[in-house]
């Protein structure tokens, strides 16, 4: 009763084609309740979670954070934003200390395009300058001025005229960035230095610091936006600053509120940050550095750190599984991407992989499609998966694919 009610209401009220997806992949039951790995349905079967669009690193209600997050409810959950917060005081310190503290400054969002709107304006006010290069494939939020670093037609179409001024360069092409800052119009370049949504691409660490030095000569402000590649989802706090690449900004969000909260943040230099120093009210949004949000950062931070080294284990057993489903179905599975906790199974078409996503949660696992391209099936495990939840996973996968048939269904 409950799930159809839940489906009607939101045929009625939101996106139905929510209502069509949603029930397919839980074959008509809903979500209900989760812990760590694990998402119960309403009709009383388990999923696990290899999915959630990367935001439940640490799994479902991580219990450091959860009580972090319950004892800012009990005293101070709103800001009164005359005062100081000390739990926003609180997140910015340690986010700045996790990330080496060279970036010193923090602006607090919530969903990951605002820490995209917050670092485009100050490089536009740093800078005088109006155009920012970002790459093909980019996938950097929809809000608008994120959608015009975001590359994907689909999601710019019929909007292009409204979009601020970006190039987006070819990802192998070392020389693209001088080819474009020398004209000396360019505020910023923005990467991922793993795309995501575009299918769990690497870029070149080696054309990054290409590009990097030439951004550098021509005071072009460098933005690594690891929204979702950062925070050990890849290995690393942040994959730009441990290949050493001399950001003057880096973009965390997804897990950075443990899971429990939406809260993203712009880490960024005194330079890129010096109008926000000037004049405060340049950027401002009423739920900035929101006390419950921030709460949940520190121990989110220090939940995940606890957890990198099994994090390394996880991506070893994970992508040598996957590399023995690629082996098992050639057919189908063209090519396994993928590092540390974030992977990609290439696959023969939209379609295909729609449907695949689909078997594999009525099978009860969990996954999410890449926003950028169709053609990917992307694997998120958590921190806190342990070797049951790993090996159950790969079985799921292994039977799901192994019985797909590119024809009918699974
Ligand atoms: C790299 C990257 N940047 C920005 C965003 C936008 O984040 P949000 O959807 O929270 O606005 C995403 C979302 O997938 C992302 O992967």
């Amino acid at each position: 009763m409950t799930a159809l009610t839940a489906f009607s209401r939101v045929r009625r009220h939101l996106p139905p084609y929510l209502a069509l997806t949603g029930k397919l992949a839980g074959r008509g039951a809903v979500e209900q309740a989760a812990r760590a790995s694990r998402v119960e349905l309403s009709d009383g079967r388990f999923a696990l979670d290899f999915g959630s669009y990367a935001v439940t690193l640490l799994g479902h209600r991580p219990p450091a954070v959860v009580e972090a997050v319950r004892r800012q409810l009990d005293t101070m959950p709103t800001s009164t934003r005359s005062l100081v917060s000390p739990a926003t005081a609180a997140a910015a310190a340690a986010v700045v200390e996790y990330l080496g503290g060279r970036l010193s400054r923090v602006y607090f969002g919530l969903g990951g395009a605002d820490a995209v709107e917050a670092v485009i304006k100050l490089a536009w006010l740093a800078s005088g300058r109006r155009r920012i290069v970002a790459v093909e494939g980019a996938f950097h939020g929809k809000s608008l001025g994120a959608l015009s670093l975001t590359h994907n037609q689909r999601f710019r179409a019929g909007l292009v005229d409204v979009l601020a001024p970006v190039v987006h360069v070819a990802a192998g092409d070392p020389d693209a960035v001088a080819r474009e800052v020398a004209k000396g119009d360019v505020a910023a370049l923005v990467f991922e230095p793993v795309q995501g949504e575009n299918g769990v691409q690497e870029l070149d660490p080696d054309v990054l610091r290409t590009w990097c030095a030439a951004a550098a000569e021509h005071g072009t402000f460098v933005v690594a936006d690891e929204i979702q590649c950062g925070l050990r989802r890849c290995g690393d706090r942040s994959v730009a600053l441990a290949a050493g690449l001399p950001v003057d900004a880096v973009l965390l969000g997804k897990p950075l509120g443990g899971g429990v909260v939406p809260l993203s943040a712009a880490v960024c230099n005194e330079r890129l940050y010096a109008p926000l120093v000037a004049d405060p009210m340049v950027h401002t949004a009423t739920f900035s550095g929101h006390p419950l949000a921030c709460a949940a950062l520190p121990a989110a931070l220090e939940s995940i750190e606890l957890l990198a080294g099994r994090g390394r284990t996880i991506a070893r057993v994970f992508g040598a599984g996957l590399a023995q489903i690629h082996t098992a179905r050639p057919d189908l599975v063209r090519a396994v991407r993928g590092r540390g906790l974030l992977w990609g199974l290439e696959l023969p078409s939209p379609h295909i992989t729609g449907r695949l996503i689909v078997g594999l949660a009525q099978a009860g696992l969990i996954v999410s499609p890449c926003m950028s391209r169709s053609t990917t099936l992307r694997l998120l495990p958590p921190l806190v998966a342990d070797d049951s939840d790993l090996s159950e996973a790969l079985q799921i996968l292994a039977a799901v694919v192994g019985t797909f048939t590119t024809t009918g269904g699974s």
